[in-house]
């Protein structure tokens, strides 16, 4: 039997849906035990078309199980992204933007909320949606609510702005339907390149000296670090109203340096310690062109978030759990070559570079490695990380480094899966992107120079 192009390149432990195209992580929820992952989905198209909520659920994060789709476009509009919650007495909600277009063609966005059974089997539309009407915004999008103890209320972060939207809005509820306008953050902070933020989260964590931060993670949907889509992240203070950015407006901060890692969105009420992040493996620059036949779209690995201390200072780490780690074969690269045995496998080695020299990976058997990690005469490592053109794809091939820091002897770490790689130096500098290998099970090379 012949494996059309889109099965050849299925990963077997990452979530995709069977038919039909994907985007953002929505609705992310551990509930009575069953992760739910919900996400923008076309069931009827492999291009981004009327998003429905298409729904996935597991016991591990690694064998997923599909649902029939969850939320169905009506007269408010489809639905686009947003975020799950259960309430003091157990109910689920979920909370998500309805979109349409107004009468100039303009998009129009609004907020509404849907009263859910605890199996996450029935949805009802609570009738007075939306729930929060637009005001007038361009951009107002992507709900991610959570209970704020100290205030007593609900917080709802979301994307905010006149016309394409390079801020993130906060709202405040007693009951989830009547909201207030708190404040607006980041007109002025980090990266604002031609494209909106969105899909934004916002975390309390804690320091490992005890101090205690809120970390707030925004997806930049053009000129982030990598070309096109990427993901932010603020570290500062939040009152119940206002965010504080802890950092001078000007830091940048990446959870993943990749092209591959979009709209990462956390789990609610799971795992408050280190919040579990799952992203849209893929990039609106060419989304639309990535080889698709039965379905398009993926998600990364799930990957706990820690704040950490480094020399530049506080950082989030990334991590993915154990049990979905040891999935995955590891393969020894101790001779400084191996074959794998499928196309889904992970490999750990520990490098130690001295100044002045580098050393390449090469996957999926290539001649020319994606991967060189350089430690300069000053003792900064970079990754300089290439990827060939594709297919239709005018703006996936790319040639760019990665500013590592200064890290001395460090910890690769990769995790491929039929093409997807995730990378990570010492679990703190993430690259995510996707490959469609000829052999997606091809020679792994590990040379130094
Ligand atoms: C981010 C995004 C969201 C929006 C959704 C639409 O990738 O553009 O802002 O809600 O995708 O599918």
């Amino acid at each position: 039997m012949s494996t059309s192009l889109t099965e050849k390149f299925r990963p077997k432990l990452h979530l995709t849906a069977k038919y039909g195209w994907i985007n953002d992580p929505n609705g992310l929820i551990k509930v009575d035990g069953i992760y739910h992952v919900f996400y923008q989905h076309d069931p009827n198209s492999i291009h981004h078309g009327p998003m429905h909520w298409g729904h996935s659920s597991s016991r591990d994060l690694v064998n997923w199980e599909q649902h029939e789709v969850a939320l169905f476009p009506d007269g408010n509009g489809t639905c686009f992204s947003g975020c799950a919650v259960e309430t003091d007495d157990g109910k689920i909600k979920l909370i998500y933007t309805s979109h349409r277009l107004d009468e100039a063609g303009k998009d129009f966005q609004q907020q509404c909320l849907v009263h859910a059974d605890r199996a996450l089997s029935k949805f009802e539309k609570e009738p007075s949606n939306p729930i929060i009407k637009n005001s007038g915004l361009g951009c107002f999008r992507d709900p991610k609510v959570f209970w704020h103890a100290e205030g007593g209320r609900w917080i709802m972060a979301l994307a905010h702005g006149e016309t394409i939207g390079q801020s993130i809005g906060f709202h405040s509820s007693e009951d989830l339907i009547n909201w207030t306008f708190e404040s607006e953050f980041g007109n002025e902070d980090g990266r604002h390149g031609s494209g909106p933020w969105e899909c934004p989260d916002l975390l309390p964590m804690v320091a490992p000296d005890g101090s205690k931060h809120w970390v707030l993670v925004a997806g930049i949907g053009d000129e982030a670090y990598a070309p096109g889509s990427g993901t932010m992240y603020f570290i500062g203070k939040f009152d119940g109203k206002t965010f504080t950015n802890s950092n001078p407006r000007e830091t940048e901060l990446w959870l993943d340096y990749g092209r591959d890692y979009y709209a990462a969105q956390s789990f609610f009420g799971a795992h408050k310690d280190a919040p579990l992040a799952l992203a849209w493996s893929n990039n609106w620059k060419y989304s639309q062109q990535t080889p698709a036949e039965e379905f398009s779209g993926l998600m990364s690995l799930p990957r706990h978030l820690r704040l950490v201390e480094t020399p530049d200072g506080l950082r989030l780490s990334s991590l993915v759990p154990e049990s979905v780690s040891s999935a995955f074969s590891t393969i020894d690269l101790s001779s400084g070559q191996a074959q794998p045995a499928s196309g889904t496998y992970r490999l750990e080695e520990t490098i130690s570079l001295a100044p002045g020299s580098q050393v390449t990976l090469s996957l999926f058997g290539a001649d020319r490695p994606q991967f060189t990690f350089v430690r300069d005469k000053n003792g900064r490592t970079r990754i300089r990380q290439v990827r060939d053109a594709y297919g239709d794809m005018n703006e996936f091939a790319h040639d760019y480094d990665i500013d590592a820091g200064n890290l001395g002897a460090f910890t690769l770490e990769v995790f491929v899966d039929n093409g997807l790689v995730e990378l990570n130096l010492d679990k703190l500098i993430w690259t995510t992107n996707v490959y469609y290998p000829d052999t997606p099970a091809g020679a792994v090379t590990l040379t130094e120079i």
